[in-house]
């Protein structure tokens, strides 16, 4: 790392002794080591950062994901998500997320033969999903058979050997689709449908979810390249809720299945990869688009919020939620209108024109679309989190292995402020 200017130092004077402390910043950031040097006295252990939540700790550097949530913007590696969306496939950008690059064709051709020779699981974990029960919910499916995955590959602890890291990287982009799909048939009743590894990636998860009787199953170009399209849009968000517990169980050097369960168990929550379902769930309650102007009524009456609008970071736009947005005309332009579109579309209208939100800068984000083009497409609700998992697969990985080779990364142990009861002690016992 570079050496601070000496413009770049922050000045700080402690008041409670007086003393004056000059912190580099470098890149930005303080290190939050460096205000250690604050103390009081000899047995004083130093200032420590108070950050529920981290909202303004950096707990990593990355060269994966650039986000500027004032502009609206979002690239992987440096490519504009627009670009991505637009020209590459999920494939594509799975390699460009991990390796750095986009593919050269050579590369490409290899890298899918490669996913798609892992495309199976072992019969074992067919069975495993068998003693599920009937109406399991996919995603704990999901989650619990990722992590089972660490059973049947002992080797994948050996994190130190690059081939056999990159081995269980391509195992687990190449069986999340095989995963969700089976997950999804069980909770279904369903007979397991097996990989066709002449399909796409997208095609053959599509096979995988709605084959029947046909002796082959086609998929809809339209579809296929939409739900491509829509894992592209998830595939990283740099460090969000489930890519951070990523690191944090990678940083222990447990293996990636047992990291990505993890992963996964923490885009279970409504919070973070559920709040589609959410965004459903409400235009089916308002129902039809006379409704519309009573229910942001009741929004900034403060009743509940509008789901599918605000972020944390975006506060102009999402750049996911424009381009889902004509996704979701493809889509629909293959399964017939949504009365849900209908309903949608106007709720942002009248939103975008409204005071309110725009004084609070709230805009739709990547989730008030999705729901309805996964819905339309003929996916169950409980479904919506398992495809964004099957989209933030490469991300997870990807971030994993960079905090892995990471000098500066140490297994992840925050501090705490103690707010508890002092010293105490026991009542003596009187005889
Ligand atoms: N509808 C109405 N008002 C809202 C909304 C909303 N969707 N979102 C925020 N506000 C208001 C709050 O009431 C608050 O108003 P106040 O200052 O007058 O009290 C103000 O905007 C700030 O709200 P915060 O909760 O502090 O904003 P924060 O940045 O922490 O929240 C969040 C972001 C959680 C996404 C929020 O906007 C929200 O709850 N949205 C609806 C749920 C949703 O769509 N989540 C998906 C996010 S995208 C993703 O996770 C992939």
């Amino acid at each position: 790392m570079d050496e601070p200017r000496g413009e770049d130092l922050l000045q700080i004077t402690d008041r409670r002794t007086g003393r004056s402390y000059d912190i580099p910043v470098v890149e930005g950031a303080v290190r939050a080591t460096d205000l250690r040097q604050l103390r009081l006295d000899d047995d004083d252990p130093g200032l420590l950062v108070y950050d529920p939540a981290f909202l303004n700790t950096g707990s990593c550097r990355s060269a994966i994901t650039y986000i500027d949530g004032e502009r609206g913007i979002l690239r992987y590696r440096g490519y504009p998500i627009e670009e991505l969306a637009e020209h590459a496939s999920f494939l594509e950008v799975a390699y460009l997320l991990l390796r750095g690059d986009l593919p050269s064709p050579d590369a490409l051709g290899n890298w899918t033969r490669r996913i798609t020779q892992h495309t199976f699981i072992h019969e074992n974990v067919k069975r495993f999903i068998d003693g599920f029960h009937y109406d399991a919910h996919p995603m704990g499916t999901l989650v619990s058979t990722v992590a089972a995955l660490s059973t049947f590959y002992p080797q994948a602890h050996l994190l130190s050997d690059a081939g056999l890291r990159r081995e269980q990287v391509l195992r687990l982009i190449a069986k999340m689709p095989t995963l969700a799909a089976f997950a999804y048939r069980h909770a279904m009743g369903l007979p397991y449908v097996y990989p066709d590894d002449d399909l796409s990636y997208t095609g053959n998860f599509l096979n995988m979810m709605w084959k029947a009787t046909e002796l082959r199953y086609q998929p809809d170009p339209t579809l296929e390249r939409a739900l491509d399209v829509l894992f592209i849009l998830h595939a990283d968000h740099e460090q969000n809720c489930s890519t951070h517990t990523m690191r944090t169980v990678g940083s222990s050097h447990a293996d990636p299945y047992s990291a990505m369960a993890a992963a996964a168990a923490a885009l279970s929550g409504p919070l973070h990869g559920g709040a589609n379902e959410q965004v459903l769930r409400m235009l089916n309650t308002i129902g039809s688009v006379d409704h519309v102007p009573e229910h942001i009524r009741r929004v900034k009456a403060g009743e509940f919020r509008l789901m599918g609008f605000g972020h944390r970071i975006y506060r102009n736009f999402d750049p996911r939620a424009q381009l889902i947005k004509r996704v979701a005309d493809d889509v629909l332009a293959v399964t017939g209108p949504s009365p849900l579109l209908d309903i949608a579309l106007e709720l942002e209208r009248i939103a975008l024109q409204d005071e309110y939100f725009i004084e609070h800068r709230l805009y739709p984000n990547v989730d008030f679309y999705s729901g309805i083009i996964y819905s339309a497409m003929g996916f169950p609700v409980a479904m919506f989190p398992v495809l964004f998992a099957l989209g933030r697969t490469p991300g997870w990985l990807a971030q994993w292995e960079e905090g892995l080779l990471d000098p500066e990364q140490h297994i992840t142990r925050p501090r705490q402020v103690y707010v508890g009861p002092a010293e105490r002690h026991l009542p003596v016992p009187t005889s």
